[in-house]
């Protein structure tokens, strides 16, 4: 963040006068417009602070502190809960652990490809909830759930499980590439869509320590 600097002192008032009135009140205004440049400048820093992550139906508040032990103090996860990117999205090791988090705990109801099955497709550019397009709003729908069979998972992933079970739900996606907006500049350049049956080494180089 650009850092707006301090208001200009006032100048001293030597007249008084018609145009020393619009000369203050132009002051005046300019202060204003730096209080309100402060006023932004302060709330973006709030933000990288810490975003509010919501239930994504009743738009509760969530506390990300509640739930399965552990997986709070990774780096990632502490990026992602002041930024909302995923630092897994494109590591293999992650992606190893989340195709395997993601077959004991969602693949029953999404299936095997997240392809649909007793719950909707995860894999192409269609949500019901548009915030799930962002790992945000996905995080949000795994962590508080969403409606009927869709219970909140908080209780069997920590939150760093929850980004590799995103990653691996990116990985799994058949839609346009113009659509990934989960994906950066480069990883959009980089991006082959899923081949089935790929597989990862269990020593794939990367953040995420094997599971089992
Ligand atoms: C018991 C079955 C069941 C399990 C297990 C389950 N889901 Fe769901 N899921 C559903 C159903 C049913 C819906 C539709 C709910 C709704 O529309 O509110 C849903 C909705 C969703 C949505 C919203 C999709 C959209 O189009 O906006 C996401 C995202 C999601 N699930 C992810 C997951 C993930 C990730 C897991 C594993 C951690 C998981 N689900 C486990 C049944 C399940």
């Amino acid at each position: 963040m650009a850092d707006p600097g301090p208001a200009r002192p006032a100048r001293k008032r030597t007249r008084s006068n018609q145009s020393d009135t619009m000369h203050r009140s132009r002051q005046l205004g300019a202060a204003l417009l730096g209080l309100g440049i402060l006023a932004a400048g302060l709330s973006a820093t709030a933000q990288t602070r810490g975003l509010v992550f919501r239930n994504t139906v009743t738009g509760e508040p969530l506390d990300v502190t509640q739930g399965k032990e552990g997986g709070r103090d990774t780096a990632a996860v502490k990026a992602f809960l002041a930024t909302g990117a995923n630092a897994y999205i494109d590591d293999k090791s992650c992606l190893r652990n989340g195709e395997s988090l993601y077959a004991t705990s969602c693949s029953g109801c999404h299936g095997h490809l997240a392809e649909g099955k007793l719950g909707p497709g995860l894999n192409d550019n269609y949500w019901t909830y548009p915030a799930n397009a962002e790992d945000k709003g996905l995080f949000e729908t795994i962590f508080g759930g969403a409606n009927s069979m869709m219970g909140p998972h908080n209780e069997n992933l920590t939150p760093d499980e929850m980004l590799q079970v995103i990653a691996w739900i990116r990985h799994l996606y058949t839609g346009p590439v113009k659509d990934a907006v989960w994906l950066n500049e480069a990883q959009r350049k980089a991006y082959t869509p899923y081949k089935q049956g790929e597989t990862f080494a269990k020593d794939a180089p990367g953040q995420c320590k094997p599971l089992e």
